[in-house]
């Protein structure tokens, strides 16, 4: 499959008062044509700088400080502001959690999307502006797309103004789109529709989308593979069925047992990871889940794992190496102490 997008030990650096805040630490993925990815990981693990960082949209602090991101030909990382000008919004578009961080809201919506198709097409007459953002609004589900062309940000609910960024995003026919967390904020049905459109409005235009969330349940309706980042890092890579099937970091695992799930009650519902993610001005020396690891073992703290790979699965844990020292895991003490009984 052709690759469209590929970022490779990509770190990122705040350079702040209280020191060097290493949110990206050595990121690797590849977008494939067509293709949904999802980025999934708690909070503060990187998953928004990764991607602000794919756009450079980052503060004034930050810093790229290793690593090259492909983008049809060029490496964005040394683009400048003007050829990033070119590809923001027309090749590579963006879908933030608050649309009302990134809408006017002193400007009516519709001339909005017909502002952003201006910017990458000013060959255009106010009329086809106009129509082909009545067809976008159409195709996003927005009732009356007519009269709400004229509506200001504030007159839509959440879910509907969701639906107008959706618009603006593919308002130029993106080859990629990146959407950070586009649903958190909206209730579950209204969520799910978006995703569903999302889908729908992928396959209508062979788009790639890299699709941000904490929830993989989420991720499980609507990707084809899935990065799971931690502490700056990817933990795990793997197909969608693959893992849930098969996964291999305990990362992994703890996501998956906080899943919502309607068969669960309510207690074993809100079960999330004990503890918290690391302080990344100053970051752990290993793997940077250990302190959180039920199975971690004295090398988890010391060492960071090298990843194993198996096709397209990959994940950086010490349990995957077969000569990794064992001592310090729990498990060690009572299953010497049983195999010495055992004799
Ligand atoms: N402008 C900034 N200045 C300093 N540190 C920052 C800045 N932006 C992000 N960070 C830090 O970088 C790390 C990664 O943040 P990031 O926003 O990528 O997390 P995330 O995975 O997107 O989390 P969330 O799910 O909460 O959106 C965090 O430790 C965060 O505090
Ligand atoms: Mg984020």
């Amino acid at each position: 499959m052709e690759e469209i997008l590929k970022v490779e030990g990509l770190k990122t650096s705040f350079m702040t008062s209280s020191g060097e805040v290493q949110a990206v630490r050595g990121v690797s993925f590849t977008v494939h044509k067509g293709e949904i990815l999802g980025i999934v990981g708690e909070s503060g693990s990187g998953k928004s700088v990764t991607s602000m960082t794919i756009l450079r949209l980052l503060a004034d602090t930050a810093r790229i400080k290793e690593g090259s991101i492909q983008f049809e030909g060029k490496d964005l990382t040394k683009c400048n502001e003007k050829e990033m000008r070119a590809i923001r919004g027309q090749k590579i578009a963006m879908i933030f959690q608050d649309p009302m961080s990134s809408l006017n809201p002193l400007i009516p919506v519709g001339r909005q999307v017909e502002e952003m198709m201006k910017i990458h097409h000013p060959e255009l007459k106010p009329e086809e502006l106009k129509q082909r953002t009545l067809e976008l609004f159409e195709q996003v589900r927005i009732p009356e797309p007519e009269k709400r062309l004229k509506s200001y940000p504030h007159e839509f609910s959440g879910g509907m103004r969701q639906r107008v960024m959706i618009a603006m995003a593919l308002a130029n026919h993106p080859d990629l789109l990146i959407a950070d967390e586009p649903t958190t904020a909206l209730d579950v049905t209204i969520q799910d529709q978006i995703l569903k459109q999302l889908r729908t409005l992928q396959k209508q235009y062979d788009t790639s989308i890299i699709f941000i969330t904490h929830d993989l349940g989420v991720v499980a309706e609507l990707c084809d593979r899935v990065v799971v980042m931690y502490g700056g890092l990817v933990m795990e890579e793997a197909g969608i069925d693959e893992i849930f099937e098969h996964p291999l970091h305990p990362y992994t695992l703890g996501l998956l047992a906080s899943i919502p799930g309607i068969n669960k009650d309510k207690a074993e519902r809100l079960q999330s990871i004990p503890g918290s993610p690391p302080d990344m001005t100053n970051p752990p020396k290993g793997c940077p889940f250990a302190p959180r690891c039920p199975y971690a073992r004295n090398i988890c703290a010391a060492e960071c794992p090298p990843y194993v790979q198996a096709g397209g699965h990959r994940a950086m844990c010490w349990l995957l190496q077969p000569d990794a020292p064992a001592e310090g895991n729990p498990l060690y003490g009572k299953l010497a102490a049983a195999e010495k009984e055992a004799k």
